[in-house]
């Protein structure tokens, strides 16, 4: 594997690339769920890249980017071991070399709902820092997690309205034994608040249940996820909403599948989750 740090360099690799380039963007200290698409875009692909990049400019200015973890030896191993061939870790310098861009990618609607209305700009630095790196890595193909199920839907949508020539897969969100969804920001928790955030993943299997058996009531269902949490834990929360799988609009009767999105904030750490649930007509019919 090797790792690269500018453009020009990167470049120049890939140009001697037969065959298709599977990409994987990061933020780096990864886990079981960077890996798995890494080891997706290797399977598939004549060359797996992966870029690690704490993007300065989808942090707002009183979260964790100081903070944000990182430890680049060990990513180093971990990506090398699951196949990538070249890593691409570039400065801050060099992927804003006037300190940011002064051009920007402004998704409209999906990007200023949920995590987009409680982290303004957000959305716009992720858009803004994707498309540099699909212009510098010219992929054919993206791979990103469902955990962060609104940033690949802002994603799909940028690349569709600016017709980038490339597929983007979504690959499923990778957990913890208990359930808690894997994340670089889970290092935050404290042991006691990562005991408690295995009630993220208990609430979101509530509502599989409730809808199993017939609920329909988006409200009913949201109300007590709400319930479960703030009984179980210290976190607050930001949002729980249940919305529809293409376009993140509200729902509020549940006729086919829907998705639960939620945020919650530990004191140590602001966490997101998701995961799609299907009614069942035939208990629906039946109750
Ligand atoms: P980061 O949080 O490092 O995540 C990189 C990729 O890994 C994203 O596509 C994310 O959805 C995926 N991922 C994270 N946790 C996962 C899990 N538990 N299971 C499956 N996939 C998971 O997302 C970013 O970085 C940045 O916003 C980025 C897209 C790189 C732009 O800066």
């Amino acid at each position: 594997m090797k790792i690269i740090r500018t453009i020009r360099a990167l470049r120049k690799a890939l140009a001697a690339i037969d065959g298709s380039i599977g990409f994987v963007p990061t933020m780096g200290y990864f886990h079981e769920g960077h890996l798995s698409l890494m080891r997706t875009a290797k399977r598939n692909n004549a060359c797996a890249v992966v870029s690690l990049f704490v993007n300065p400019t989808q942090f707002g200015p009183t979260e964790d980017l100081s903070r944000y973890p990182r430890d680049l030896a060990r990513d180093a191993g971990l990506a090398r071991t699951a196949g990538v061939d070249i890593m691409f870790v570039p400065t801050v310098e060099e992927m804003y070399p006037a300190g940011a861009s002064q051009t920007v990618v402004e998704v409209g609607g999906i990007a200023g709902i949920l995590c987009g209305a409680v982290r303004p700009g957000h959305f716009c630095g992720v858009a803004t820092v994707v498309s540099k790196l699909i212009n510098i890595v010219l992929p054919d193909v993206m791979y990103l997690g469902q955990k962060d199920f609104q940033q690949t839907v802002v994603i799909k949508r940028m690349v569709s309205d600016l017709n980038f020539p490339l597929r983007v897969v979504v690959c499923p969100t990778v957990r913890e034994p208990d359930g808690l969804a894997m994340s670089s920001r889970n290092s935050y928790l404290s042991p006691t608040e990562r005991m408690q955030a295995t009630a993220i993943y208990r609430a979101l299997q509530m509502a599989r249940s409730m809808a199993a058996a017939g609920e329909s009531d988006a409200g009913k269902i949201i109300f007590k996820i709400k319930k479960l949490i703030l009984d179980e834990t210290s976190a607050t929360i930001e949002y729980v909403n249940c919305v529809s799988v293409a376009d993140l609009q509200d729902v509020r009767r549940i006729t086919g599948k829907v998705l639960i999105v939620l945020a919650v904030k530990f004191p140590s750490a602001r966490l997101i989750d998701n995961a799609v649930i299907e009614l069942n007509v035939d208990e629906k019919v039946r109750r």
